[in-house]
């Protein structure tokens, strides 16, 4: 499985460069907004992360409502680096600006997909890639696994013309991690916070300070 990290923030993203991991990058208006950036600020954060980042997809959402607006912002953000991936919030709008923009070869990464049927409709519209959401379920006491493993199964079944991956998103926990992999999702898209979850483990704290102290014992013997 692919990781690709969750955040438009440069320390962070250099961080899960820098240990060898990335994939790919994630980004949304909520995560824009977290870093205190400005409206005039985000093309070139933007352009700084794609840099960072070359020759892995980033992903950059458009808030735009109309097809045609879609469109229009879709074609600016791609100009700002070859690697922007654009994210589309599913509706009829989105499937629509899906449609254009593949033909003109610009990635859709298709959001806020809860079901099944949402992302059978993105992956025939020509979405690269579609991104279910785990912990948004967990947060209205459903089973957000269970709705991915209906998306990973429905999209296994076809063959669409094109590539399409499975990026599993809203990752709250290191299980969330191991469920996403398990299922055989192409990419799980993780906060920093959770990638630290992931590589914490109390035995092997455990086994560090067992090694560190034993170690004592041969330098003092
Ligand atoms: O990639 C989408 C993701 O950022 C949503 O996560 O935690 O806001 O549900 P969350």
């Amino acid at each position: 499985m692919k990781f690709f990290i969750d955040t438009a923030d440069i320390d962070e993203i250099e961080q899960a460069r820098s240990w060898g991991i990335l994939d790919g990058v994630t980004t949304n208006p909520s995560l824009y907004a977290k870093t205190g950036g400005r409206l005039a600020d985000f093309e070139p954060h933007m352009q700084r992360i794609c840099e960072l980042c070359a020759g892995l997809p980033v992903s950059a959402e458009t808030c735009a409502k109309t097809t045609d607006g879609m469109i229009a912002d879709a074609r600016h953000l791609h100009s700002l680096a070859d690697n922007i991936v654009v994210k589309l919030p599913i509706c009829a709008e989105s499937l629509a600006a899906t449609h254009a923009l593949a033909k003109e070869g610009i990635p859709v990464n298709m959001t806020l997909v809860f079901s099944a049927p949402q992302a059978l409709l993105a992956a025939r519209a020509g979405a690269r890639y579609v991104s279910p959401f785990v912990g948004r379920f967990d947060d209205i006491g459903e089973d957000g696994i269970e709705r991915l493993a209906e998306t990973v199964q429905v999209l296994r079944n076809y063959d669409f013309g094109h590539e399409v991956e499975v990026i599993t998103a809203s990752v709250r926990t290191a299980n969330h991690v191991t469920q996403a992999a398990l299922l055989g999702a192409d990419i799980a898209t993780v906060p920093l916070k959770t990638l630290m979850q992931c590589l914490a483990h109390p035995l092997t704290e455990q086994g560090v300070a067992k090694f560190d102290a034993d170690w004592e014992k041969v330098k003092n013997a």
